[in-house]
């Protein structure tokens, strides 16, 4: 068998665990057997990939060099991956769709250099198929650049290393399909005169284009941006795959890109954000209003109250939020759960699509703080569950517990599927103030007769109920 065959078996195979991966990380029990189909195909993919440039005649030298590219990379991967917190995950994912899409501009450049620039005569392309490769370098380019330069004002505003908040160029919607028009426009001059000064105008316009789109989102949307520029990132892959006539890099371009496009679109509904708002850079965003209605007082409660009231539950829900994140409540959080379970008394957690900065953020922490996966629950699985429950704790959570979003139809959040945790007998919120959540909004639940507030970091307070049981 030729290296060649056995090159492409091996991408064979390696597409399949990449399509495997996926489906195992779609669920709780089976998503570390996901992990490993995707470090198995991607191991695969990279030895494949070293053999076939082995046996194409590359130089010693160009093998030493790509070998040491890997390491270099994989130490800086491992890195990374072992030092970062959850909260800033979605900036390092950010950063890393960055260096995809200047990896498919640069392929992009190369592919031109290697055809175009030497001249029809020399190449190994037909006529027939030299126009549909100048369309390729294009787009891919053009993609590339909006991946590259997004992702960076996204990895910028996530890290608040700039400011958060939308930009609002005037004419913005005119001047993104300005740029598309554009940008439709070179591709035709570049497919019949491919001429280096139109390639530059494309990269450079698509490098503008993909930092006016993301700085017109604001940081709320971002994690969707985020999502949405995986996709983008997919599709740089696939368009380089087409340049480099590799179909691993095809394929898998494809699976990123829906993925990361479907996964756009269920956040966004969890969201009650419209989609093609979101990518088309704020699209129709209007700013925010103040709000000035009296919500009236809120009670409080101590850490002992708390503590009791558990007590003499026989049912509790905890709906977890962004807060516990960030006060790292989730290791308190579990050891409450296994003390109440252990008294008899029915603990489950439910969890909102959107709660927390990253899809499945609360599922992660609960999982890293070992509580059990078959007691956290789906908002659908346990919405209808809460006016049967004694005590809801909303741990950290604020957007994702509001009412405002089934009762007020005024509300910029109106429409947006929660959960209805103010059904239950008794409210307890843990934050450490009346403060607005992501959204910018206010929330009734912290005025209704039947909730307290446990003010202070979510994780000092879930302590403290742990030293009264
Ligand atoms: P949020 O509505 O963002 O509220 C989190 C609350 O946690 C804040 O109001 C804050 O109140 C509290 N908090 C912060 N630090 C705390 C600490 N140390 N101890 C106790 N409380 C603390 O959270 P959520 O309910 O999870 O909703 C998520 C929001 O993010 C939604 O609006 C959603 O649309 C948005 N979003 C989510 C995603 C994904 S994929 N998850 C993507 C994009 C946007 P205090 O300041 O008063 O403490």
């Amino acid at each position: 068998m030729t290296m060649q065959s056995l090159a492409i078996a091996a991408y064979l195979v390696a597409a399949l665990l990449f399509i495997m991966s996926l489906a195992g990380l779609s669920r709780h029990e089976s998503a570390k057997q996901g992990i490993w189909f995707g470090i198995v195909g991607m191991a695969l993919a990279l030895v494949a990939t070293i053999g076939l440039a082995v046996d194409g005649g590359m130089s010693t030298t160009g093998v030493v060099l790509m070998i040491a590219a890997l390491v270099v990379g994989a130490a800086i991967g491992l890195w990374r991956a072992r030092v970062v917190q959850m909260t800033g995950m979605p900036e390092l994912i950010a950063l890393l769709h960055s260096f995809v899409g200047l990896a498919a501009v640069l392929v992009g450049w190369a592919a031109y250099y290697l055809v175009e620039a030497v001249g029809d005569a020399q190449t190994e392309i037909s006529d027939d198929l030299l126009g549909i490769h100048h369309g390729e370098v294009i787009v891919g380019v053009f993609i590339g650049a909006v991946t590259f330069t997004g992702s960076i004002v996204a990895f910028l505003k996530l890290s608040a290393r700039i400011d958060s908040k939308p930009l609002m160029l005037p004419g913005k919607n005119a001047l993104n399909i300005g740029a598309l028009v554009l940008f439709v426009a070179l591709t035709v001059w570049f497919v019949i005169t491919p001429s280096v000064w139109i390639l530059v105008a494309g990269t450079v316009l698509a490098l503008a284009l993909g930092w006016h789109l993301v700085a017109s989102i604001g940081g709320g949307d971002m994690p969707v941006v985020v999502s949405m520029l995986n996709s983008y990132s997919g599709w740089a892959a696939a368009a380089s795959g087409f340049l480099l006539g590799n179909n691993l890099l095809i394929v898998t371009g494809a699976l990123v890109g829906s993925s990361g496009a479907y996964l756009s679109y269920i956040m966004c509904q969890a969201m009650n954000r419209s989609f093609i708002s979101v990518i088309a850079g704020g699209f129709g965003i209007e700013a925010a209003t103040s709000d000035d209605t009296d919500y009236g007082e809120h009670r409080e409660i101590s850490a002992e109250e708390t503590a009791a009231l558990l007590a003499d539950a026989s049912s509790v829900i905890i709906t977890p939020g962004y807060g516990m994140a960030v006060a790292q409540a989730q290791y308190p959080v579990a050891e409450l759960t296994r003390i109440l379970r252990e008294k008899g008394v029915d603990v489950r957690g439910g969890i909102h699509p959107v709660a927390g900065r990253l899809p499945g953020h609360m599922n992660v922490l609960l999982a890293e703080a070992k509580v059990p996966y078959d007691i956290v629950l789906e908002m659908d699985e346990i919405n209808d569950d809460f006016p049967s429950t004694d005590v809801v704790l909303v741990i950290g959570a604020n957007d994702t517990v509001n009412p405002a979003a089934e009762e007020d139809p005024g509300s910029p959040i109106a429409g947006m599927p929660v959960l209805r945790g103010w059904e239950a007998t008794d409210v307890i919120v843990f934050k450490r103030s009346v403060a607005v959540g992501d959204a910018g909004v206010q929330n009734p639940l912290f005025f209704r007769p039947n909730t307290s507030m446990l003010f202070g970091d979510a994780k000092v307070r879930v302590e403290d109920i742990l030293k009264a049981l």
